[in-house]
C-alpha cells in the first residue's frame, strides 16, 4: 500500500496526516496492495485539467483519474485524485467545516470514483455514492477515535540519583519496569543543563526502550545535535529556563515560528517526528500547524494546579477544546503536566488525545507501593476513562 502525495498548492497542508488517512481509507476499501496518488493543486490548475479531459471549462473541487479502467483493485496504481485547495477552502466555509474535513471528504469522493463509482450516471448511483461516502468517513473518524496511552517520564528518577551523584536509582532500567508495567512510551527530558537525565542515559534509553522514546527537548543547537544522532522516535520541544524547577509554560510557538519550524525541518530530514508543548491556546495550536509539527502536546499544568473546582472546570474546558480544535486541523494530540490520579480520568476521557505524559505522581507513588504497582494503577485509570 502505497500513497503518493504532492502538495503542489502553495498553501502549507498537513500533507503527513492526510497521507495517513488516504492508507486508512486504503485499507477500509480492501485496497491494501494498492497504490494511490494524490494531487493537491490550485483552482487555475484544476481547471485547465477540468478543460482538458472533461471538456468543462471550470474549476472544480476534485478529479479522478482511474489508471485501469473497469479494474480497480488489482494490486495495481488505482490512479490519480487531483484536489483543488481554493475550492476545498471556499466550500469548507460555505458548509461551516474544518478545511482538513473538507480535504477528507474530496479525499473520499475522489476514491470512491477511482473504485468505479459515478454519481453522474444516475440518481439511484448518486445515492449510493454518497452513502457509501458518509460510510467511509464515519469508519474513518471511528478508526481516528483514539484510546490515549500512558506514556511514563523517567527524569525524576535521574533527580534522585544526581542528588547523590552516584549512579542509582537507574532510570534505564526504571524505564523498562514501567514498560513491562503496561506503559507504551518513555519520555525524557535531555536538559542543557543536565539536571538529571545525562547524555548516557538519552543513548542507553534509545537502545534498550522497545515501546516508544519520546525525547523532550529545548531549542538549543547542542540538543538538536543529540537528537539527530540518536534518533527518538520523537521529540517534544519545550521552553527550557535554568532557573525553573519544572518545565512552566508552553512554548510561544508564534514568537519564535522561525527557530521552531528549522527545527522542525531538520528533525523531519531524519524522519523523527515533532511535537510542540504549549498552552491550551487555539493561536497557539494554530503557529504550530504554521510551523509544520506533526504533534502538539496541551500542557495541562493550570487544569491540575486549579484551586477549586469552578476553576479546574474552567481550564479542562480549555484544554478539551484546544485538543479538539487541534485533532479536527489533523494534528496528532498528547497532553501532560502535573497529572495524577485524580485528575488524569477525564483528560484521558477526550476522544483527540493519543498520549499522556505522566512523571511526577506516578513516581511519588511508586516510592510507597512499588513502580510496577504506580504504572499499573495508572495505566488502568487510563484504559478505564477511555472506554
Ligand atoms: N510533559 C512535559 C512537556 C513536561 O515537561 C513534563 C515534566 O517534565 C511532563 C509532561 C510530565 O509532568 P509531570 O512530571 O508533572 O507528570
Amino acid at each position: 500500500m502505497a500513497v503518493l502525495l504532492r502538495n503542489d498548492s502553495g498553501r502549507k497542508l498537513r500533507t503527513r496526516t492526510l497521507a495517513g488517512s488516504c492508507r486508512r481509507l486504503l485499507r477500509l476499501c480492501g485496497q491494501e496492495r494498492s497504490e494511490l496518488s494524490v494531487v493537491f493543486t490550485n483552482d487555475p490548475a484544476i481547471r485547465a485539467l477540468n478543460r482538458q479531459y472533461r471538456r468543462r471549462d471550470k474549476a472544480t473541487n476534485v478529479l479522478s483519474f482511474p489508471q485501469q479502467e473497469g479494474e480497480p483493485g488489482n494490486g495495481l496504481m488505482l490512479g490519480d485524485i487531483v484536489i483543488s485547495v481554493d475550492t476545498a477552502a471556499r466550500e469548507a466555509r460555505e458548509q461551516g467545516q474544518s478545511f482538513h474535513t473538507r480535504l477528507q471528504k474530496l479525499l473520499i469522493h475522489g476514491l470512491v470514483h477511482l473504485l468505479g463509482m459515478d454519481h453522474e450516471r444516475s440518481a439511484a448511483e448518486a445515492g449510493l455514492m454518497r452513502r457509501r461516502e458518509e460510510k467511509l468517513y464515519q469508519q474513518l473518524m471511528k478508526e481516528g477515535r483514539l484510546m490515549p496511552h500512558l506514556a511514563i517520564n523517567v527524569d525524576h528518577i535521574a533527580t534522585l540519583r544526581q542528588a547523590r551523584g552516584i549512579n542509582e536509582p537507574d532510570p534505564v532500567l526504571a524505564a523498562g519496569i514501567c514498560e513491562l508495567a503496561g506503559a507504551r512510551g518513555i519520555v525524557a527530558h535531555l536538559r542543557e543543563d543536565r539536571r538529571h537525565m545525562q547524555d548516557r542515559d538519552i543513548r542507553l534509553l534509545r537502545q534498550t526502550v522497545k515501546t516508544k522514546l519520546n525525547m523532550e527537548m529545548g531549542a538549543a543547537p547542542e540538543i538538536i545535535a543529540i537528537a539527530l544522532d540518536i534518533h527518538p522516535d520523537m521529540v517534544t520541544l519545550v521552553p527550557e529556563k535554568r532557573q525553573e524547577l519544572t518545565t512552566e509554560g508552553g512554548l510561544d510557538v508564534a514568537g519564535q515560528h522561525k527557530k521552531i519550524s528549522r527545527v522542525i525541518k531538520d528533525m523531519h530530514q531524519e524522519n523523527i517526528p515533532v511535537s510542540l508543548f504549549i498552552d491550551p491556546d487555539q493561536n497557539q495550536v494554530q503557529a504550530a500547524l504554521e510551523a509544520g509539527a506533526d504533534f502538539v502536546e496541551i500542557h495541562t499544568g493550570r487544569y491540575c494546579d486549579a484551586e477549586n473546582a469552578a476553576e479546574r472546570d474552567r481550564e479542562f474546558d480549555l484544554a478539551a477544546e484546544a485538543a479538539l480544535f487541534a485533532y479536527n486541523q489533523g494534528l496528532r494530540v498528547n497532553a501532560g503536566h502535573g497529572l495524577n490520579y485524580q485528575t488524569t480520568a477525564r483528560i484521558a476521557a477526550l476522544d483527540s488525545i493519543e498520549e499522556l505524559s505522566i512523571g511526577h505522581a506516578v513516581m511519588a507513588r511508586a516510592i510507597i507501593v512499588g513502580l510496577k504497582e504506580a504504572v499499573r494503577e495508572m495505566a488502568a485509570i487510563i484504559r478505564q476513562a477511555a472506554i
